[in-house]
């Protein structure tokens, strides 16, 4: 069944512990979610990041939608990473719960008007949204520590972000990373996060993290601790997919049904690491 988003992470608040955003790509994906989430008794997002969607289209959130009504659990359908404005005013008209306006590459005062000017589009048509502050890194930049400091998400900042955009979740950099970590590890600043969440939580603001794949149980504990209610997941996911095909097998289905388990079997696992598990 569908909840909204918000509703999603307000329960999650009260509870203690977090929601999956999963990010599918086909029909096989979608079902993976949906299944797991069944199977854990756990409420989850489905989420379609743009590229997803210059593939699959409407026709892929469609079956978002489709599977998470048909679902015996809450589940959202949200839109991932949105960055242009022309391709969130179609977004807008498609079904979605909640949309990210991504505006982490703009300066801080653009990334308030872009985020403002969706935040109030998407509250006209009772959709739900998050926005990012600071900016996200990928593993393969070689960042220097200035770098890597001057893209935290900046409390006093997120304050002003807050109040002049009117957001509902707030995407925060700590040192998280879309992809894979460094061997070393994910370096991740939870002093900031408890700083940041004193803030948000005060306002109802709920606190996504980004990069999940590749953070161990220990510091997904922590992160969930000190406020993160939303994790995006998708790089761990997507290797599933790619490490369940085979050059071998001739029958489709086959294929099809081995990459959705193969999919499952890690959103479950995820399901159980941000404590949602049992929830729904
Ligand atoms: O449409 C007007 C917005 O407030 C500003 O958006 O920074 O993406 O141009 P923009
Ligand atoms: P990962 O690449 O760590 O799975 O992060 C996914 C994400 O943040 C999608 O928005
Ligand atoms: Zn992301
Ligand atoms: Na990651």
């Amino acid at each position: 069944g569908r909840l909204s988003t918000k509703e999603l992470l307000i329960n999650a608040e009260k509870g203690g512990y977090a929601i999956g955003a999963f990010n599918v790509y086909n029909l096989e994906g979608v079902m993976a979610v949906v299944a797991a989430a069944e199977e854990q008794r756990s409420p989850a997002i489905l989420q379609i990041h743009p590229s997803a969607f210059k593939q699959g289209g409407a026709p892929l959130v469609a079956s978002c939608i489709f599977a998470a009504e048909q679902a015996s659990v809450p589940i959202t359908v949200h839109f991932d990473h949105g960055n242009s404005k022309q391709e969130l005013l179609e977004i807008l008209e498609l079904g979605f719960d909640s949309i990210m306006a991504d505006g982490s590459h703009l300066s801080f005062k653009e990334n308030i008007a872009y985020t403002k000017y969706l935040a109030d589009l998407a509250h006209s048509k009772n959709l739900m949204i998050e926005a990012e502050l600071g900016r996200l890194s990928g593993t393969e930049d070689d960042l220097t520590v200035e770098d890597y400091l001057a893209r935290l998400t900046d409390v006093n900042q997120a304050n002003e972000f807050i109040d002049s955009t009117g957001i509902d979740f707030l995407a925060v950099c700590i040192g998280n990373v879309h992809g894979t970590y460094p061997a070393s590890g994910p370096n991740l600043r939870l002093d900031l996060l408890k700083d940041i969440y004193a803030l948000t939580s005060k306002r109802g603001v709920h606190l996504v993290l980004h990069g999940a794949s590749g953070l161990h149980k220990d510091i997904i504990e922590e992160c969930v601790k000190r406020g993160v209610r939303k994790f995006n997941v998708n790089t761990e996911v997507r290797k599933a997919y790619m490490g369940s095909l085979t050059k071998t097998e001739k029958d489709v289905v086959n294929v099809m049904t081995s990459a959705k388990e193969a999919m499952k079997v890690v959103v479950a696992e995820k399901m159980h690491l941000f404590g949602s598990a049992g929830k729904a």
